[in-house]
């Protein structure tokens, strides 16, 4: 189909509820998305810190065909060796203290099940979420997404329970908790809200505050798991354990899956029926993600990309000045923020066939595949370059 008629198809019959750019991909292979006149786009965005192994990485590929002829799905009424595999695989990448999974579909769920977990345990009701942060659109993710555009017009779904501090601001963050705090959750890099890291000393605090408090902290690592800021998981930068971690995006590598992981003790105040879903840890969605975990051990992703992110990082920062104010991030997820040039570099590098990603107004966003090659990092450095010339 060529795009003209997709774009009619869309406007016909698609809620309007994305902006979606004039481009549309009938394939992919690698670090690379090809569209209908077999045009190449290196691909920076993968799926927006998704596709962790590319597109059709022969595991995967093959681990799909294989379980999808066996068997797809299955209750969760019963036991499911690909589900108890994974979670396994989870545990054993994981420190001590997070030792059991739970799995859904999504990073919005997964935070849904995270704050869930923590108002059950604790029995208390207030949950601290940081300024700028998001953790999805569902009601109780959207209000601890900290951001007035994401909520607008849903105030009656959202109960009054969140409290909001800036971000890395220790001092508010000690004058945040109280009897009735839950949980903080934190996101150990923003991604939408522009890739800002959180520092260590805030996340540290937090974890002294939650264990003074007997508060639970949750790390959303929706994005910044998986390998992708060159640990397994973004809380491991800051040499604390969180309680609770959710996860998604980059674990099923396209598939989608997500999963809380917690301790023992914490995971047994979802006794049954007290929380699940029907399609959470399906045994397609399970096979598939310990396939990628397994590609990401036997591959080296996790320690690559914090070897290609740091070195990416330190050539972008040569190019600070008049335009360019800030590269920040950790391993293969990295910001670089504009002053107002942000739309026209994404345009610039479209041109020569790279896709990057423009968050919060003005920061190029890029969290490519885990796998992807120097030569492509080189190629967007270059690009980059040749921008900063022009301008
Ligand atoms: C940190 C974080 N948490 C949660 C979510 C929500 O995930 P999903 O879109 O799978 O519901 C996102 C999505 O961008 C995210 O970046």
């Amino acid at each position: 189909m060529d795009l003209e008629t997709l774009k009619k198809l869309d406007n016909a019959f698609l809620f309007q509820n994305y902006g979606r750019q004039d481009l549309a991909f009938t394939h992919g292979r690698g670090e690379f998305l090809y569209d209908e006149t077999g045009k190449e786009y290196l691909d920076m965005v993968a799926g927006i810190a998704v596709n962790s192994l590319g597109h059709s990485h022969p595991a995967m590929t093959a681990t799909i065909c294989d379980q999808a002829s066996r068997l797809v799905h299955v209750s969760n009424l019963y036991r499911i060796k690909e589900q108890a595999e994974l979670a396994e695989a989870l545990v054993e990448v994981s420190p001590e203290g997070l030792d059991r999974a739970l799995f859904v579909n999504s990073g919005a769920e997964a935070n849904e099940a995270a704050l869930k977990l923590a108002v059950r345990h604790t029995g208390r009701g207030k949950v601290i979420a940081v300024d700028n942060s998001f953790h999805g659109r569902t009601a109780a993710a959207l209000k601890i997404t900290a951001q007035s555009k994401y909520q607008e017009g849903f105030g009656c779904l959202m109960g009054e329970f969140a409290d909001y501090v800036p971000l890395n601001d220790t001092e508010s963050l000690k004058g945040a908790f109280d009897k009735d705090t839950a949980a903080m959750i934190i996101e150990p890099i923003q991604g939408e809200g522009g890739v800002r890291p959180c520092s260590e000393e805030f996340f540290r605090t937090a974890r002294d505050l939650c264990d003074e408090k007997g508060a639970l902290l949750i790390s959303d690592e929706v994005q910044t798991g998986m390998g992708r800021t060159g640990e397994w998981f973004g809380f491991q930068h800051y040499g604390v354990v969180p309680d609770i971690i959710s996860l998604a995006k980059g674990m099923g590598g396209g598939f989608p899956i997500g999963c809380i992981l917690s301790s023992d003790d914490v995971s047994k105040t979802f006794s049954p029926g007290t929380h699940g879903t029907t399609f959470g840890g399906s045994p397609l969605a399970s096979a598939v993600a310990l396939a990628v975990i397994h590609v990401i051990e036997s591959e080296g992703l996790v320690k690559s990309a914090a070897v290609k992110g740091e070195a990416m990082m330190n050539g972008l920062k040569k190019l600070i000045g008049d335009e360019v104010t800030e590269v920040r991030g950790a391993g293969l997820m990295i910001g670089m923020e504009m002053k107002t040039k942000a739309q026209a570099l994404q345009g610039h590098a479209l041109e020569k066939g790279v896709l990057i990603n423009v968050c919060a107004g003005n920061v190029v966003r890029m969290v490519p595949p885990l796998n992807v090659s120097q030569s492509s990092l080189d190629k967007v450095s270059d690009i980059f370059n040749d921008f900063m010339e022009k301008i």
